[in-house]
């Protein structure tokens, strides 16, 4: 295992978690990494680490550049334990190190690790010499946990974002124009709307520093690194953050016998027919971290159940519960369902979907198993909407 040279006197020293599938329940369908940096200068500089079960190969890499114990300086820009799990094992190897971190990164990870280590806090504006480079710290509170920081070395225009920027994504190429482009969008995307999408306003704020800054690299600490593409997935966050939809449904649903099936391809049909593109997504065969994706630019949120012993199919409800933690602000939502002999799922969903601040445009229910006509009376009842 070796280090990978980003440039002169900086490398990769990650882990590289290639059968990770699920990231604490976010599908991880390509894996992942814990993109961590060394820094050969006056001060021999470590930026992050990687999951525990990962720091063998960390520290293989890192010794292919230097022996381990000669670290001055620890950088933990983030606690959670993808990114400081090897910090019990570098800090053993390197006990005089000098661990910085934000305020709260300190009290985080004094509550994770019970750890009296050499900590130094930091603020925002602080720097760091290193000899010829230097660290300029930028507290990035809620982006995505409150400890969360940067680090920049304007000496050679890099941006240590942490989380931000990142992709799950495991791969032997390290950088974004070795491997396809469209590829680590779509996955710079999931892990927007998986785990960024809450804290959009913060990323607004943060990314008004970030465009002050001359940047040639985005250092993160998940999947490629972007060293060609960097302004792409910076204007990509600036809309991903702004909210901005586009005249696009998404139909989620689950189904018993296909009735509510039916119901959700007729609302799909009159989205279509009124000019909108769709994306049509059964629960039963897809992930909701897949269906989120879909969420971000979404204007519609069309969410579909039939009765299961009086309530909504259990699918449906951990997909409300997932999508009201990740608050996509600001859009419309048809509620729709079949029943039997009660359809109070459509009420509970309702209800649901109006508390997590989504404005319920109508509801549409069905009994039992929908008719020509029912299901024509419903497209042009949507369509009417539009
Ligand atoms: Fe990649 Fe918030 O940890």
């Amino acid at each position: 295992m070796k280090a990978v040279k980003v440039k002169e006197g900086i490398y990769w020293v990650g882990g590289i978690d290639w059968n990770i599938r699920s990231f604490h329940g976010y599908l991880t369908q390509r894996g992942s990494t814990y993109n961590a940096y060394l820094i050969i200068d006056e001060k021999i500089t470590l930026i992050d680490t990687v999951k525990s079960y990962l720091i063998s190969e960390m520290i293989e890499r890192i010794s292919s550049v230097i022996d381990p114990s000669k670290i001055d300086y620890v950088i933990s820009n983030h606690v959670e334990m993808d990114h400081s799990g090897g910090l019990s094992e570098i800090m053993k190897l390197a006990p005089n190190a000098t661990l910085f971190c934000s305020p709260r990164g300190e009290t985080g990870l004094r509550e994770h690790y019970r750890e009296n280590w050499n900590f130094k806090p930091t603020e925002s504006g602080t720097i760091l010499n290193l000899g010829k480079r230097s660290l300029h710290f930028i507290l990035t509170p809620m982006v995505h946990w409150p400890d969360n920081m940067v680090s920049y070395m304007p000496e050679e225009k890099i941006l240590f974002s942490n989380d931000a920027f990142g992709q799950h994504l495991a791969s032997s190429e390290r950088f974004d124009d070795e491997y396809p482009l469209d590829i680590i969008m779509m996955e710079a995307r999931k892990y927007y709307a998986n785990i960024v999408l809450p804290y959009s306003k913060q990323v607004q704020k943060v990314l008004v520093g970030v465009n002050e800054l001359d940047i040639e690299i985005i250092a993160n600490s998940h999947g490629i690194i972007w060293r060609k593409h960097a302004r792409q997935i910076i204007e990509a966050y600036a809309s991903w953050a702004s909210n901005e939809t586009r005249k696009k449904a998404l139909v989620v649903y689950d189904t018993m016998w296909h009735s509510t099936e039916s119901m959700a391809l007729a609302i799909q049909d009159a989205f279509e027919q009124s000019g909108y593109v769709t994306s049509l997504l059964n629960l039963q065969y897809n992930h909701i971290s897949d269906v989120m994706t879909e969420v971000i630019d979404a204007e519609y949120i069309c969410i579909g159940s039939p009765t299961l012993n009086g309530r909504m199919m259990p699918t449906v409800s951990a997909f409300l519960t997932y999508l009201s933690g990740l608050a996509p602000r600001d859009r419309k939502t048809i509620v729709f369902g079949s029943y039997g002999w009660g359809p109070k799922q459509i009420e509970d969903i309702a209800k649901q979907m109006t508390e997590s601040g989504f404005e319920v445009v109508t509801t549409e229910k069905i009994k039992f198993v929908p008719s020509t006509e029912d299901l024509d009376g419903l497209r042009s009842r949507i369509k009417a909407l539009l």
